[in-house]
């Protein structure tokens, strides 16, 4: 065969690769309100950046036949490509291709993928459409899962690892997105559980459906197994463009720097005016922080999920910065179990990849209550404490009004390596809050005066001048300083570029052990 005709020959076999599972299943796929594997990749990654590898890769081991013969059965598609010109690494589950089962050779060109990445120090963004391990093959499968399970833990915190669930992912396929560290999800079209309705219904009797049972907004606000849900595909594979923008490749690398014309030593009168002179009253946090950042732009990470907690990145003079905030509009603000989860989960990440943490703090405590207690708030608040402790990056936090109690000490305080404490005039840090401290301090002279609600009022403001305010902290140095609430923005960026060379490391160990 001369060079011509073999050239038509491979032209053949890659038409014949690129056609999945063919013209039939792709219309199903597009009937059904979701993208080919390929389209998608199309969408996620910059024009004509993507680089296949594995094209020829079949599940038959016994020779390849002729193009007529020959079945590119694996499933999925894999190589790598540009998000706004820095390297990724990608695979896109095939559902047209047995759909979208992990068979051996599925799993090998996943796992090919992953070793590339982490030895190039580049993420991998895995685009999941799948029926699970490929039944034919059998315990094949399940191992092909594990070899990219043990490579999902190996990654972790070495190169960042972002799942989009755009189909079915169901069985111990979960088990990978849910190491990666953020998962996008879909309305409508994709769905994540251990087991399916039908088992649900014979095991445990529960009538549910695929979207009750493991649906994106389930997944979003109930679970927390996805930080991000979207309504389509289109706007799903835009906002993981999007959260790069913040991230670095990898963990020996700073986050992207962005050019901003928002000014350094921008001041927003509006600042003077968001906390209420009340203190029992709400405020929304995101306020301020729009306020404070660059543009106002704020990527909210878990938007759905314990929304008393805020979390997500935004820049700071350009500085890329993990944001961790009280949010007093949700539940007065509260540290309860699903936030402190909320919260760790975020910081880690944050440090794992050198992203500064800056802190908005407004919190009357952890939620007292017996489901709370029964749930476990003792392990899980110290999660985020124990996050917060062991994060090296350079980390500030603004007291906008209370920090109280235990809460206090966790939410990114100097004694715990915080390392630039900023308190508004606003500020009341203490051990409790006014009412709290006047009814234990002063239980029997406020039963034994004449109007007790009287008695409680006066108490309650003379606890409020000694000990509601920041001046008792900033007169021990907690708080570095009590500024302008204006002045927040310029004391932030000033306060990251000092911080720029920040070095901080924890004792030699295997690893810690963060109570799970
Ligand atoms: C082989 C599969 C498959 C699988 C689907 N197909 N899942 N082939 N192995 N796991 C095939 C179907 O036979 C069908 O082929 C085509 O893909 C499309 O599937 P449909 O059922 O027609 O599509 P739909 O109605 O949309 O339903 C999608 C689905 C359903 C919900 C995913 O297919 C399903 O329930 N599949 C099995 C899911 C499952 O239980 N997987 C194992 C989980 S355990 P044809 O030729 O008819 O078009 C697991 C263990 C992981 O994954 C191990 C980790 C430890």
């Amino acid at each position: 065969m001369g060079m011509r005709e073999r050239l038509r020959h491979l032209e053949e076999l890659r038409r014949k690769a690129e056609s999945g599972g063919g013209p039939r299943r792709l219309e199903q796929q597009h009937a059904r309100g979701k993208l080919s594997a390929r389209e998608r990749l199309d969408l996620l990654l910059d024009e004509g950046s993507f680089v296949e590898l594995d094209r020829f890769v079949t599940g038959h081991r016994g020779g390849f036949g002729t193009v007529e013969e020959v079945d590119f059965d694996a499933g999925v598609i894999t190589g790598y490509g540009t998000i706004d010109g820095r390297l990724v690494y990608v695979f896109s589950q095939d559902f047209t291709v047995y759909g979208g089962s992990l068979s051996e050779a599925h799993a090998q060109k996943i796992v090919k993928i992953m070793d590339l990445a982490l030895k190039n120090g580049a993420p991998v963004i895995g685009l999941n459409d799948s029926g699970g391990a490929r039944i034919q093959e059998g315990v094949v499968s399940l191992g092909g899962y594990a070899d990219i399970f043990l490579r999902n833990t190996l990654a972790s915190g070495v190169v960042p690892q972002i799942s989009a669930i755009l189909g079915p992912c169901a069985g111990g396929a979960v088990y990978s997105p849910a190491i990666t560290d953020f998962v996008y999800m879909v309305r409508g079209t994709s769905y994540m559980f251990v087991t399916g309705p039908n088992v649900v219904k014979t095991v445990t009797h529960e009538d549910v459906d695929m979207e009750g049972l493991g649906g994106a907004d389930v997944h979003a606000s109930v679970s927390g197994v996805a930080q991000f849900v979207h309504d389509s595909e289109i706007e799903c594979l835009d906002a993981i463009r999007q959260l790069f923008r913040f991230i670095p490749q990898n963990n020996r690398e700073e986050p992207p720097r962005r050019e901003t014309a928002d000014p350094f030593d921008r001041q927003d009168e509006a600042l003077l005016d968001i906390v209420p002179d009340d203190a029992t009253k709400p405020y929304d946090m995101r306020d301020v922080i729009r306020r404070i950042v660059d543009d106002g732009e704020f990527y909210e990470v878990h938007r759905e999920y314990a929304a008393n907690l805020l979390v997500g990145f935004a820049h700071l003079g350009g500085w890329s910065v993990g944001i961790v905030a009280n949010q007093p509009a949700v539940l007065a603000g509260v540290l309860d179990i699903a936030s402190s989860l909320k919260g760790a989960r975020f910081v880690r990440f944050c440090d794992a990849f050198n992203i500064p943490l800056v802190v908005f703090e407004d919190v009357p405590g952890f939620l007292p209550g017996v489901a709370q207690e029964h749930g476990g708030i003792i392990k899980h608040g110290a999660k985020l404490l124990y996050a917060f402790c062991e994060a090296t990056v350079p980390r500030l936090t603004v007291i906008t009004r209370k920090a109280y109690g235990g809460a206090y000490d966790v939410m990114n305080s100097t004694h715990i390596r915080g390392d630039v404490n900023l308190a508004w005039p606003t500020a009341e840090i203490a051990v409790m809050g006014p009412k709290g401290a006047v009814e234990i301090l002063f239980r029997k002279e406020i039963a034994e005066a004449p109007d007790a609600e009287e008695k409680t009022r006066q108490l309650e403001s003379e606890y409020r001048e000694r000990f509601a305010h920041p001046y008792i902290a900033a007169a021990r140095g907690y708080v570095d300083d009590v500024i302008d609430p204006r002045e927040t923005r310029p004391r932030l960026i000033h306060a990251l570029d000092m911080l720029r060379n920040k070095r901080d490391e924890n004792p030699w160990k295997k690893h810690g052990n963060i109570p799970l």
